[in-house]
């Protein structure tokens, strides 16, 4: 009998997510490994065995046993694509949309106005509400989270917000990624040419902080050429590469993705067929955000009356489709940010990629997490249930994988296992980050 350090026993469905280091792809994305009655063996916070109860159990012991009772065992979401830290909220911008007071100034200057107020925050702000979130997203089951720059755009707060988002001290396992090269911030009109050398000129620093650059190849971003300028520099310092592509317009945005064997190419709704057969052929990850299509494209009534128009650009949920029909690995993400995607929770992401982007249940577990670990190159250590990788485990309050997306609006998580270690029961965080009480309370007036 080995000796480990905690058994997950009775599982009614384990769902094991397994699939290999590139993620799933073609086929093989739309089964999902699934054994009933299952359990999983821990030790030193990694899982050594996943089987069967009664297997795992005439082979190990353990001082900690957690009865699952028949609920569903799932790997922890790997959210592979956020913006966490930033100023202020766009809530006013949001109903002023939807209900046709305003048309909507656009998505530049919408960034450019959570620029401003993430400029004004203090660092204590900025930590405190990051802190307040990860514990949310931590009890909604997420334990890993790209999070990145890109409400500074200058130096001092593109400096401040890699700095912060580097030491936060929380359970949610932080990949930072530095966004310099985000929009161009209102200061620089007409002077692109200057704000990309800064932007370069601040990678050596980013590099020691930052493990990715991200540029966003977009209409309302930069050009082919300017990020593939900003990208080949940031390769030259160790960096990788993810890209915001094609979110408003076709910029060419997969294509720059494939070209510099970027992990991930996000956004993409866009996208030509010729786009998305280069990232199939580089490896490159597509990352989709359901959210983003429900938040971003409601249609608006009319100022004049008589009808609804598209809020900020058409409704366009086939894009998922066609991108797992060109061959690509394809994940999801929340996109967590105060303008185009509000909600930090990865089971909200699941259940607006069923209604919306008609993806099945099994593609989507596939997506939130083997397919989006491979997005940040974490798929050897995390991302299914596997014998040596990291025991970031979800115990539901549900039996069944498909119930996870089948309801919604309510978060179903039981507990949370991150490194082998309890940090979620009964839906609550054991011992929060923090007692702020919650996002845009420090900056109400
Ligand atoms: O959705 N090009 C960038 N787009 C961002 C927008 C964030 C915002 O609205 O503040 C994104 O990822
Ligand atoms: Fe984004």
């Amino acid at each position: 009998m080995a000796e480990v350090d905690l058994i997950v026993r009775g599982a009614g469905e384990l769902l094991t997510c397994a699939g290999p280091e590139s993620g799933l792809s073609g086929a093989a994305v739309s089964s999902v490994d699934c054994i009933r009655d299952g359990a999983i063996a821990v030790k030193d916070g990694r899982i050594v065995a996943v089987g069967t109860t009664r297997k795992i159990e005439s082979a190990h012991t353990a001082n900690e046993i957690i009865d699952a009772e028949g609920a569903l065992v799932t790997p922890a979401f790997v959210d592979p694509h956020s913006h966490l830290l930033y100023g202020g909220t766009r809530h006013h911008e949001h109903e002023a949309k939807i209900t046709g007071r305003s048309s909507g100034s656009g998505l530049q200057s919408g960034i450019n106005y959570t620029v401003q107020r993430t400029r004004e925050a203090s660092d204590e702000t900025l930590e405190a509400q990051a802190l307040a979130d990860l514990d949310v997203m931590l009890s909604h089951g997420t334990t890993t989270l790209e999070a990145k720059t890109g409400y500074g755009l200058d130096q001092d707060t593109e400096m401040r917000l890699l700095r912060l988002t580097h030491g936060l001290d929380h359970t949610v396992d932080i990949v930072t990624t530095f966004l310099g090269a985000h929009v161009l911030p209102s200061e620089y009109e007409g002077r692109r040419e200057a704000y990309l050398n800064l932007v370069i000129g601040l990678l050596p620093q980013a590099a020691k902080l930052a493990e990715y650059c991200d540029v966003c190849c977009d209409p309302v971003g930069f050009t082919y050429d300017e990020c593939l300028r900003v990208g080949k520099a940031a390769k030259a310092l160790g960096m990788q590469i993810r890209v915001h592509a094609d979110q408003t317009g076709d910029a060419n945005g997969a294509k720059l993705a494939a070209d510099l064997s970027a992990h991930s190419a996000d956004h993409l709704d866009y996208t030509t067929d010729e786009g998305f057969a280069a990232m199939a052929k580089a490896g490159t990850v597509g990352i989709l955000f359901p959210a983003v299509t429900l938040h971003m494209c409601e249609m608006t009534p009319k100022p004049q009356g008589g009808g609804l128009i598209p809020a900020e650009k058409p409704f366009m949920p086939q894009v998922a489709r066609r991108a797992i029909d060109s061959g690509c690995t394809i994940a999801l993400s929340t996109d967590y940010n105060p303008g185009s995607s509000p909600t930090p929770s990865m089971q909200m992401v699941m259940q607006l990629a069923a209604r919306l982007f008609r993806l099945s249940y099994a593609e989507i577990w596939n997506m939130c997490t083997i397919n989006a670990a491979a997005s940040l190159g974490r798929a050897r250590d995390r991302g299914s249930l596997a014998p040596g990788k990291r025991a970031d485990i979800i115990v539901w309050k549900v039996p069944e994988h498909g119930l996870v997306i089948n309801r919604f609006g309510v978060n179903l998580v039981d507990k949370v296992i991150a490194s082998g270690k309890t940090v979620v029961t009964d839906g609550q965080v054991l011992h929060p980050a923090t007692t702020s009480r919650g996002v845009g309370f420090r900056h109400a007036v």
